[in-house]
């Protein structure tokens, strides 16, 4: 079973790729992102070793982690930030594995938004990038999350640069123009694992 690390920066398109490879060929995607979500919900692990790394004031009256108070409390204080990334990225990572492994495909997708930067990319068999320039990443979040450009930018600047992406990656997606041309570079890649699957099987 393969294992393809589907990675790119903010708005590039991560999302809508791993959706055309779900419903065009049925194939699992895990995503890093909902599971990150799911495991600062209340009971699950993530939130109790947040609760108490930072104190029950990251946490509202309902039992719920108030986003807003952590996130502040990150932006200012670099050692804080590292704490957390400490307390959440060996459970995403160890969470994504464990899904990963129940599944019955010749290949998942794991949608990895930080893979480079997180330094994981042994985590996965091969790397599949998806690729626009800055300007069209700064549109399509601008158009989808109604955030500021100076916000998006400085998103964009804190993850690694679309050049060391493209260095430190086996595929590519070019997602610059319409989601038309999405399709058949989707069904390529599709094919190509399923022929290293096998070869990976032997
Ligand atoms: N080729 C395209 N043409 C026009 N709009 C696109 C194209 N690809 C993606 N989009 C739109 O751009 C936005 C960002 O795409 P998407 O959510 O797939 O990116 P992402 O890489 O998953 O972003 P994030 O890093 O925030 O999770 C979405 O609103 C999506 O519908
Ligand atoms: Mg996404």
């Amino acid at each position: 079973m393969l294992k393809i690390g589907l990675t790119g920066g903010i708005g590039s398109g991560k999302s809508t790729i791993a959706d055309l490879f779900k419903t065009l060929f049925n194939i699992p995607i895990i995503d890093a992102d909902i599971i990150a979500r799911q495991l600062v919900e209340p009971g699950q692990k993530g939130l109790g070793l947040i609760q108490h790394k930072f104190g029950q004031l990251v946490i509202n009256q309902d039992g719920v982690l108030d986003r807003n108070k952590l996130r502040e409390i990150i932006f200012t204080d670099p050692v804080k930030k590292q704490q957390l990334e400490e307390i959440l990225h060996p459970l995403i990572y160890a969470e994504m594995q464990s899904i990963f492994e129940k599944q019955n495909s010749s290949y998942s997708i794991l949608c990895i938004p930080l893979l480079m930067e997180t330094k994981q990319c042994s985590f996965v068999d091969r790397i599949l990038v998806v690729d626009c320039s800055v300007e069209v990443q700064i549109a399509r979040v601008m158009q989808r999350d109604k955030q500021s450009k100076k916000q998006i930018k400085s998103i964009i600047s804190s993850q690694v640069s679309r050049q060391y992406r493209l260095t430190h990656t086996n595929d590519v997606i070019e997602n610059t123009k319409s989601t038309n041309q999405l399709a058949e570079q989707v069904k390529k890649l599709h094919n190509q694992y399923l022929n290293l699957a096998i070869l990976n099987s032997e």
